[in-house]
């Protein structure tokens, strides 16, 4: 039985300046991870004019503060039937496995592309790439750059290729440019989007880009949060603008928690210390303040379960002690080791006081990862015609309730090949030619710059890592009243971000209060167990009229 909140309207767009420029493009790709540049790399080989368009600089993403690696079954012995039963076990009932396919299948030959565009793995003294093992996988099949700095090594690489075509008129890059909303026509299609250029651009204040498809790649909205392992960038702006403009989102509950953020106290707030699971991986494991390895005889793969399975029983072994963290204990494997495997974590953990060959380290679960997102078919494409997602802002469903540890960069990497690809063929048969936006109307929000600790703390207390059906109903009315207060606020990018996290904020709240079951990212305290008799589907929503609707689809009806 679904049990709905009070509805509510969002505005279609966020209140701003009219546009006082304007430029065109034949594809707009609007993030710079590494969903983004894959995608307009590849786009530049196949279409005509491509922009980029990223919130600040091109390298300050989620991709960069990847450390674990790269999933892809690139070991003989391994085989993409077993990354994607793997992936089908972490994802609790709800992955797509057509989409899973597409990922393990095509994976494998995306990652050696990436390394003959330059991005430098690990390697064996053989010459291998090496592979680790993270959570929720069967085998080593993690590749790995610079020990435990994947993403920053991506990162370089994309951005090197990028550099090296600066010169083609075929493709512009605006950095320090937020995406505000989508430009749709009559017919509801896209045809560009708002943003606001700040800074060194060419252009700026406010201003509008035309194209013939617009691709989001704007990362995840881990800044919903009070804490998250996300960059200060993750505010959710491609989705948000999405849910405005009436795309279909899909699976916004299923949060993921990493278990093992570094504890910094009750008070720490904003971007926090990732301690990767690769660091279990090599065999570090979780006790509690008795010292007892608490994960074994709790799942067959002890400290190595699938992520949600570890950050529950963490926060179970929280409550039942009343302790504020329990801790990762990686001494064993010695200074040279831990210094050599992980540089960044090491030098991050001395940093802040903790030495992770000589002490235990204090850990807590901490938001990471947003598996749902703007629902997408195969190719990427959303629910609004020329408006394709990639990456976290994606909904594929390869991730379910659940996503698989290192199954992230994958995906971006996998999925912004087929949506340049399926753009290109689309453009050479003639679809999606250009539209005339709708002139933006009245039907504009803003909520003030100062409200963001509010939205953070209501969504932590009530749709964080454990929720219940009043405390879910207590964070739903807490953010309608936050964005019904009467607002003279003024269109910056900080009250942009703030709207876009409490927009997000309502459908993701709506989903955890309907979805009476523990599953996944999902956990209900008064719900604690799985229920597919009655949960074994996704919530979408949709921004309907003027009001954000959620309906419940099973997962047999739910193919793309
Ligand atoms: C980690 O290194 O633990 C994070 C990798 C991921 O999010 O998949």
């Amino acid at each position: 039985m679904t049990a709905h909140l009070p509805s509510v309207e969002l505005p279609r767009y966020l209140q701003a300046g009219d546009p006082g420029w304007s430029t065109s493009a034949d594809v707009i790709v609007v993030g710079s991870g590494i969903a983004g540049l894959t995608c307009a790399l590849r786009l530049r080989e196949r279409v005509g004019r491509v922009l980029l368009v990223t919130k600040t600089v091109l390298s300050a993403g989620s991709t960069q503060w990847a450390q674990g690696g790269i999933a892809a079954a690139l070991d003989p012995e391994d085989s993409p039937q077993e990354h994607l039963d793997d992936t089908l076990i972490a994802g609790v009932g709800l992955c797509d496995a057509d989409a899973v396919r597409a990922l393990v299948t095509e994976g494998p030959v995306r990652v050696r592309e990436l390394v003959a565009l330059g991005a430098e793995f690990d390697r064996a003294p053989g010459g291998d790439i090496l592979l680790t093992r993270e959570g929720g996988h069967h085998r080593d099949r993690i590749a790995h750059a610079g020990g435990d700095a994947t993403g920053a090594e991506i990162s370089r690489a994309l951005i090197a290729a990028l550099d090296r075509v600066k010169n083609d008129p075929e493709i512009e890059v605006i950095e320090h440019a937020l995406v505000v909303d989508l430009l749709t026509d009559a017919e509801g299609r896209v045809c560009g989007v708002t943003l606001h250029v700040i800074g060194e651009g060419q252009q700026g204040g406010v201003g509008s880009a035309y194209a013939r498809a617009v691709v989001l790649a704007t990362g995840g909205l881990g800044q919903i949060y009070s804490s998250t392992t996300n960059p200060s960038v993750a505010t959710g702006d491609g989705m948000a603008a999405a849910l405005r403009a009436g795309a279909r989102l899909t699976d916004l509950e299923f949060v993921q928690f990493h278990p093992t953020v570094m504890y910094l106290g009750e008070g720490a707030i904003g971007q926090q210390p990732l301690i990767s699971e690769a660091v279990r991986g090599e065999g570090a494991f979780l006790v509690d303040d008795t010292g007892e390895r608490f994960m074994q005889g709790r799942h067959p793969q002890a400290d190595l379960a699938p992520r949600d399975v570890v950050a529950r029983a963490i926060v179970a072994r929280m409550r039942e002690s009343g302790a504020e963290h329990v801790w990762l204990d990686a001494r064993h494997l010695s200074a040279d080791f831990l210094e050599r495997r992980f540089p960044s974590i090491v030098a991050r953990c001395r940093e802040l006081g903790c030495d992770p060959a000589t002490q235990l380290i204090p850990v807590a679960p901490a938001q990471h990862y947003a598996s749902g997102g703007i629902w997408t078919d195969l190719h990427g494409r959303s629910s609004i015609p020329g408006l394709y997602a990639c990456g976290e802002t994606a909904c594929t469903g390869v991730h379910g309730a659940n996503r698989l540890a290192s199954n992230s960069l994958l995906e971006g990497l996998v999925f912004a090949r087929r949506i340049a690809d399926d753009i290109a063929d689309r453009f050479a048969g003639g679809d999606l030619m250009a539209a005339v936006p709708v002139e933006p109307d009245d039907d504009r929000g803003l909520l003030a710059a100062d409200r963001r600790r509010a939205v953070q703390r209501a969504m932590t207390s009530g749709s964080g890592v454990v929720r219940s059906a009043a405390a879910t109903e207590e964070t739903h009315a807490a953010l309608r009243a936050l964005l019904a207060e009467p607002s003279s606020a003024q269109p910056t990018t900080q009250a942009w971000e703030t709207t876009n996290l409490a927009h997000l904020g309502l459908a993701l709240t709506a989903a955890a209060h309907a979805r009476a079951e523990t599953r996944g990212g999902h956990e209900r305290l008064d719900f604690p167990e799985r229920d597919d008799a009655s949960w074994l589907g996704h919530l979408h929503h949709v921004r309907s009229g003027r009001e954000l609707t959620m309906s419940y689809v099973h997962q047999e009806d739910s193919g793309r």
